[in-house]
């Protein structure tokens, strides 16, 4: 009998994924169909799926999977799985995978852009060109706001010390010689700071030090709202604060106030807590913010490459494998 693997989205030029598993990967007797939530016909998709390809803000909870009777694979096209309930899926024996490793650097790129960004003013200075204030050579000297600062040797506080977080460090140590601390709940070795050099500290230790702040934390219900008001107030007003993880886990209410009242230097946002960002948010009207639409791994090198992980995990499932990169 022919199975069905239901994709969430279309990956265009990137990869077929029909084509993908027949061929490359000799799964015959598999189907792929595309674009499913909020398709006219998802219930019944929902209904005869094998295997779901989902992503951030595709939810696959008790509700989905109640209507999933046949549902055996959950593969996530992403490396955060907090819209997925793992131990539902388990219960109902549903493997769940992620894309890891794939997108580790574009990400960390992602959050050097935001950091870079903010602490030069990047928002700032585009839209004072754009919209023709820069009138004069020398003219621009006079706005105090278009100046910025280096982050040559600067102090970067880490919040999430795993790949990705360790991609950045890398990135900031080797290009501006920046001393990276780290705030993790998971216990480093001396060895490994060492190795990495950077710093383990408790969180507010870390945030009084730090110059650059980025959060690199899986949202759980232990992250959410890990940084809010009482965080804000521990940093350095000349601090810039970055976020490329996930929106819930930083108080957006807090960050928007510290940032309007100049409480810190500035920020670089690529998550929120509502996404799409809504058009009443303050944060649209800030100059010292530069906004991403969540594109953080958003490279087509980097986007096939998930594509191809996401589906070689189903692929490994149809072939009787556990899946690569299981998540458990
Ligand atoms: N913006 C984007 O498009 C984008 C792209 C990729 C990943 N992400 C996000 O980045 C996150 C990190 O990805 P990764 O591959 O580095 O994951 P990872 O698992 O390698 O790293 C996460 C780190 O956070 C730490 N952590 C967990 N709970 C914590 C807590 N309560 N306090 C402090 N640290 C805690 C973990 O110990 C781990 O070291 C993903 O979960 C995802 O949400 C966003």
């Amino acid at each position: 009998m022919t199975k069905i693997v239901e994709v969430c989205r279309d990956f265009g030029d990137l990869l077929n994924p029909s084509e993908f598993l027949s061929t490359e990967r000799k799964s015959s007797g598999w189907k792929c169909h595309t674009k499913l939530f909020g398709a006219a016909d998802e219930a019944e998709r929902l209904r005869t799926a094998t295997a779901i390809v989902t992503q951030a803000h595709y939810e696959i909870n008790d509700a989905v999977l109640d209507k999933a009777p046949n549902l055996k694979m959950v593969a996530n096209y992403g490396v955060g799985y907090d819209h997925i309930d793992v131990p539902a899926c388990t219960r109902r024996g549903v493997w769940v995978s992620n894309t890891p490793d794939v997108l580790t650097e574009s990400t960390a790129d992602t959050a050097l852009l935001l950091l870079l960004a903010s602490c030069r003013k990047l928002a700032y200075g585009h839209k004072y060109v754009a919209t023709g204030q820069w009138r004069s050579i020398g003219a621009s000297d006079e706005d105090k706001q278009l100046l910025g600062n280096s982050p040559e040797g600067k102090t970067l506080c880490l919040i999430g010390f795993g790949r990705i977080g360790q991609a950045l460090a890398r990135k900031c140590q080797g290009a501006f010689g920046m001393r990276v601390v780290f705030y993790d709940t998971f216990a480093f070795s001396a060895a490994q700071c060492k190795a990495l050099r950077a710093e383990q500290l408790p969180l507010d230790e870390a945030l009084r030090q730090a110059d650059f702040v980025s959060v690199h934390a899986n949202l759980t219900p232990q992250t959410t709202g890990l940084i809010g008001a009482r965080e804000f107030a521990l940093l350095k007003p000349t601090a810039y604060f970055v976020n490329a993880a996930r929106g819930p886990i930083v108080d957006e209410g807090a960050l928007t106030a510290a940032l309007r009242q100049r409480r810190i230097a500035g920020a670089g946002l690529d998550v929120f807590e509502v996404e799409p960002l809504p058009l009443t948010s303050e944060l649209l009207a800030l100059p010292n913010v530069t906004l991403l639409p969540h594109l953080g791994s958003a490279t087509v090198e980097t986007r096939r490459a998930m594509a191809v992980l996401a589906m070689e995990n189903v692929a490994d499932f149809a072939q009787g494998r556990v899946p690569r990169t299981v998540v458990i």
